[in-house]
């Protein structure tokens, strides 16, 4: 049996450009993961059910389950493993860190990339707001008040003056 073909693909991600070779038919979250080496991004249902996969094309969540790659070429993706500026965590990071926002962390990839969406286009959204945002994104463990507070948290500490000095 011979192996699919592989064409290369351009891709930005996390503010990268990359080649890959990518075979045909591959998805978004099949190259993250297996030829990225980006594993952060979960895979979870691969039926668009669960929301584990969410990363952002151009700014927007979409499920890397459902997208093939090579319809990414010539977008910018974001996950969660460029959410963190350096050694900085992002204020959503820190907030599910310190308000209960996760447990076993599987669904807090596409969970935190929802979120991120929904603050660079609305750093002040109202709770209804949040649940919107995040209602295809599916948690077993830790329970929808604590991510939602957890957001919450995260909208007050980007909204806050900066402290002197910081
Ligand atoms: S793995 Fe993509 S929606 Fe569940
Ligand atoms: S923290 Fe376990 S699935 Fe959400």
């Amino acid at each position: 049996m011979s192996l699919p073909e592989k064409t290369p693909l351009l891709l930005n991600v996390n503010g990268e450009d990359m080649e890959v070779l990518v075979a045909a038919g591959k998805t978004l979250l099949e190259v993250l993961r297996e030829d990225l080496d980006l594993t952060g991004t979960k895979h979870g249902c691969e039926l668009g059910e669960c929301g584990a996969c969410t990363v952002l094309r151009d700014g927007q969540p979409v499920l890397s389950c459902l997208l093939l790659a090579n319809e990414c070429e010539g977008t910018l993706i974001e996950t969660v493993e460029g959410l963190a500026d350096k050694d900085r965590l992002h204020p959503l990071q820190l907030a599910f860190a310190e308000h209960g926002g996760l447990q076993c962390g599987y669904c807090t990839p596409g969970v935190l990339m929802t979120a991120k969406a929904l603050l660079d286009g609305n750093s002040r959204p109202h709770r209804s707001q949040i649940r919107e945002a995040l209602s295809g994104n599916l948690c077993r463990c830790t329970g929808y008040q604590q991510i939602i507070e957890s957001v919450e948290h995260a909208a007050a500490a980007i909204n806050a003056p900066a402290k002197a000095g910081s």
